[in-house]
Parts: structure tokens; sequence; C-alpha cells
């Protein structure tokens, strides 16, 4: 029987097809970087298949457990003994339930092991139960790791043997491999070898990029193409998919992801009477049985403290503490609370080490301290937070940001994705500036990364972008123009060290 499923549409609108029959004996390896659309490219897969072929889904964030309510999928928690899983994973087999197995919660050995243990299961199945099943292992590097270090080599070696099991000798026990990996080279070679068919996404290390046309049979030059993936982009090839890479777009899913990470939110307003709300107990409060009282650990004091105090009559310690004073609710006009949050911007942002830590990392300490400045009104999101913070690296002042030109960076920069705001940012500030081209290790800051190869690809990317043109004057320094400004920065040396970096070193 043949069974084509529909994945989603080809460039002329015609269904791209995935042959279920020929993707149960050549398997399938999807690539992409984090955010590139491979869960979703799963979803549609196991939702596409579910009606044909049975599935087991590893899980290592508990992503897929929806699909439990519309297809009947068992789901498996992993938090088990290996002999329960194993156990479990053979009762699978022969009963050919779909199921998902949700490794979220465990840490990442106990996912390996809980994992290894799952696969040997279905592997071991007697002979009688080798039906196909599709095997969906999601986040596969961790499974299959290219090289050791993060936990004990037991469980590396017991993981990465289940993987090869499935991918390398499961064919003929009915195992059909689909995995999906953020970076090919952090994936075992014999693990990723196995698969005829890939579904390349998104890719934007150069390491990763080798790989895959390495496994592609493609030249170096046209594995290009999966730079500049969007979300939900694919180049199919593979007997299952189609002779020539082909570009297709997923399409969309029934169910969705269950997000397993918090998410955030802003705060609610504060109400008036905040106070009364705090400090007035409900009634049932009065029924519940007292829980042990916290007190504060005293510190210790010397024994003529404590000799001197009890010749006193009433021990100091004994005495109510004054009450604290009451802070006012106060009142700012749009421009003191518009100054309080540049302050407490450039508070977070002064620090060196700001550059190198995660924008969710640095929105969640502003938040806190906005809080503590008592900033009245609703926080700023953290997509404006990325935005201002990206204009306050950048360096502008009040003159170029009140110019057109600073307004045509600013709808530029629309185009570009948050990651890359603050890069895009700077570099056109030198260029309005007529100030030198900012050096690699300056765009590397910039970016959050040590890496000046990772900066030079970064201009690459806008100039494929067609943001910017880079050029070199006679003697070998670097300008970048801005052809929608009409500006380009002055030359400037791309290997000069970055201003702060002997200071970051010594940290
Ligand atoms: N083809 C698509 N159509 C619509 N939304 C998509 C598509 N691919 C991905 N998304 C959305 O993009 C986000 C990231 O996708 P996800 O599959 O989680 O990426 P990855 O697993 O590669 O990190 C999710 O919110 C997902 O719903
Ligand atoms: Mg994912």
């Amino acid at each position: 029987m043949q069974v084509g499923i529909d994945m989603g549409n080809l460039a002329g609108g015609d269904a791209a097809k995935l042959d279920i029959e020929e993707l149960l004996a050549t398997r399938l390896l999807v690539q992409g970087n984090s955010g590139s659309g491979k869960s979703h490219l799963l979803r549609r897969l196991l939702e596409q298949s579910a009606p044909w072929v049975q599935q087991v889904v590893i899980d290592p964030e508990g992503d897929f457990v929806t699909l439990s309510d519309k297809f009947g999928h068992v789901v498996v928690d992993g938090e088990r003994t290996e002999a329960e899983l194993s156990g479990i994973a053979n009762r699978i087999r022969r009963n050919r339930v779909s199921c998902v197995l949700t490794l979220e919660g465990l840490d990442l050995e106990e996912q390996m092991r809980a994992a290894a243990a799952f696969l040997n299961g279905l592997f071991d199945a007697d002979r009688d139960f080798w039906y196909p099943v599709l095997v969906v292992v999601d986040e596969a590097q961790m499974f299959a790791p290219s090289v050791g270090g993060d936990v004990s080599e037991d469980a590396r070696k017991m993981s990465l043997g289940a993987m090869t099991n499935l991918m390398c000798r499961g064919r003929k026990r009915g195992l059909a491999g689909v995995i999906a990996t953020q970076r090919l080279a952090k994936l075992a070679k014999n693990v990723a070898a196995e698969a005829s068919n890939f579904l390349m996404g998104r890719t934007f290390l150069d390491i990763d990029m080798a790989r895959a046309a390495d496994l592609l049979g493609m030249d170096r030059r046209q594995a290009e193409m999966f730079r500049d993936l969007k979300r939900g982009n694919f180049v199919a090839l593979g007997p299952a998919l189609s002779r020539r890479p082909l570009p297709i777009v997923i399409g969309a899913v029934e169910t969705s992801a269950r997000s397993s990470s918090p998410k955030l939110m802003p705060l609610p307003d504060a109400p008036q009477d905040v106070e009364d709300l705090i400090f007035t107990p409900d009634p049932e409060e009065f029924a519940r049985p007292l829980t042990a009282v916290r007190r504060p650990t005293p510190a210790p004091r010397p024994t003529t403290d404590i000799l001197a105090e009890l010749s006193r009559s009433t021990p100091a310690i004994m005495q109510p503490a004054p009450s604290e004073p009451r802070v006012p609710v106060v009142e700012l006009s749009e421009e003191e609370r518009e100054e309080r949050l540049m302050a407490v911007m450039s508070e977070i942002l002064d620090d060196p080490q700001s550059a190198y830590r995660t924008d969710a990392v640095l929105y969640q300490d502003f938040l806190v301290r906005a809080r503590m400045r008592r900033l009245p009104g609703a926080p700023i999101s953290l997509s404006d937070f990325r935005r201002r913070t990206a204009i306050a690296r950048s360096g502008v002042d009040a003159t170029m940001a009140a110019s057109d030109a600073w307004a045509t960076v600013l709808s530029l920069s629309n185009g570009v994705s948050d990651d890359l705001q603050g890069v895009f940012l700077m570099m056109a500030k030198a260029a309005l500036g007529a100030e030198p081209c900012p050096s690699d290790a300056r765009i590397a800051r910039a970016y959050g990364t040590h890496s000046a190869r990772r900066a030079r690809r970064l201009l690459g990317y806008f100039e494929e972008q067609g943001l910017i043109v880079v050029h070199t004057d006679f003697t070998g320094k670097r300008i970048v123009a801005f052809p929608d400004l009409q500006a380009e920065t002055t030359p400037g040396s791309a290997e000069a060290p970055d201003g702060d970096d002997a200071k970051i070193a010594a940290e």
C-alpha cells in the first residue's frame, strides 16, 4: 500500500508529499536551528500519518502529549524505573498502541536513561510483534551526542547505544527512526548517517552547514541555501520525499504544542487598596491549623552582650521594633516615568557583562528593579524592552535619535530579527555618525558572543539581505555602507580589539 501524506506546500502551491511506506524503510533526519519549526514539522508528520501507522514519540519537553486527545496516544511519564519503562515499551509493541514518552521534569541524565530503556524495550520485542512503528525523537542530539562530557559515561553509552540500535538495526524489527536535531554537529555521526531522507531547515553555523552538505552530497556552496530559510521552510531530499533538493513549506497542525516553559506576563495594575488586600486575613485562615512560624535565625552575639542585657529590666530584644515608614504612592508625569525607566535601563546596561546575558534574563532584572523603584503603571513588554536595549546599546544621541535618517534606520530594523537588532543599530549609527567601522570584536560583543567569525558572518547576512554593502579602502580597512541611508562608516580595522575586551577577559 502506498500512502503519500501531505506535509505542506511546494513553491508552486502543490502538496508536498511524503511516502510513508518508503519512510519506514529509509528513516528521516530533520535539522534546523532552534525556532526553525522542527517540532511543528514532526507534529504535522505525526498528525497526518496517525491513521496509517503506529507511532512512538520520545518527547524531552512534554510538547507532544496533546496528541492524546485527538489521536489517542497513550502518555507515558518517563519518571519510572528502567525495568518499568522497558516493560511498558514491550506492551506498546504487543498491543500496537501509539504513545508519547514524556521526559519533562527529568534531568538530562535521567532523560537519557529513560529514553534508552524505552527504546531498548521497543527494540527487544518478540519477533511476532515486529509491526511497523514510526519512532520520532525530538532533540535527538540529547540522546545521541557526538561528544561526551555533560553526563556520566555510562548514561551516554546506554543512550547512544539505544539510538544506534534504532537507526542502524531497527529496520528489520519494524522500527523507523524519525529524528530531529538543532545542531547536526552535536549529533553522533553514525546515527545521522543512517537516515536517507532529510528535511533541512534554517541553519546558521558553518560547521552544521558543512555536515548537512556532506550528508546530502551537496557542495558546500549549494548548502548556503539553508542559511536564510524562514521558519517552517525546509529543503526536502530522499527516496520518501524527492530525488532532488526541494523547498517545501510545512502546513498547519490540528493539535497545539503544549508549551511547558513559563511565559512572561505583564503584571496587573496594582489595585488601589493593595495594603488592605494583603494585610486583611481571610476568615478561613483562622480555621486553618497554624503551621510552624518561621523566625529569622539570630546572629550569634558575644556573651558579654547577653550578660549586660540580662542585667537590664526589659531586654532590648523584647522591645517592639520601630514600624517601617510607609512609602507614599507617587504620581509621576509621563516624562518623569520615562526618565526613571531609562535610569533603570542604564543601570542594567552599564554592567559590561550584560552584553553576554540573554534578553530574557536582563528583562527579569529590569522588572525587579522597576518594581523596587516603584515605577507606576504597566511595565514595558519584553519586545519593547529588547528594542530599547538595542537602541541604548547602539549609543545613539538625542539629536541623531530625532533625525529622519534614524527613523529610516528603525524602520529598516523592523526587517531584522530580534537577536540581530543590536548589531544592526550599532552599525547604522556608526554610518550616520561617519564613525570608523566597528571591529569584529565590537560587533561580536553587540551580538553577545566572543566569536569574531560569527561577527563577520552577521555582516555577510545583512549584505545578503541587501541592507548593507561591505567594502574596504586601499589599506584594507573595512567600510560598511547603507544604501537606504546614503551613508557609510569611515574605514575601520576589522581586527582591532574591542575597547572592553581587556576588562572582560580579566573578569
Ligand atoms: N510551518 C509553520 N507554520 C506555522 N507556525 C509554525 C510553523 N513552524 C513553526 N511554527 C511556529 O514557530 C514556533 C517555533 O517552532 P518549533 O517547531 O517549536 O521550532 P523548533 O522545534 O525548531 O525549535 C512555534 O510557535 C510554532 O508553532
Ligand atoms: Mg522543538
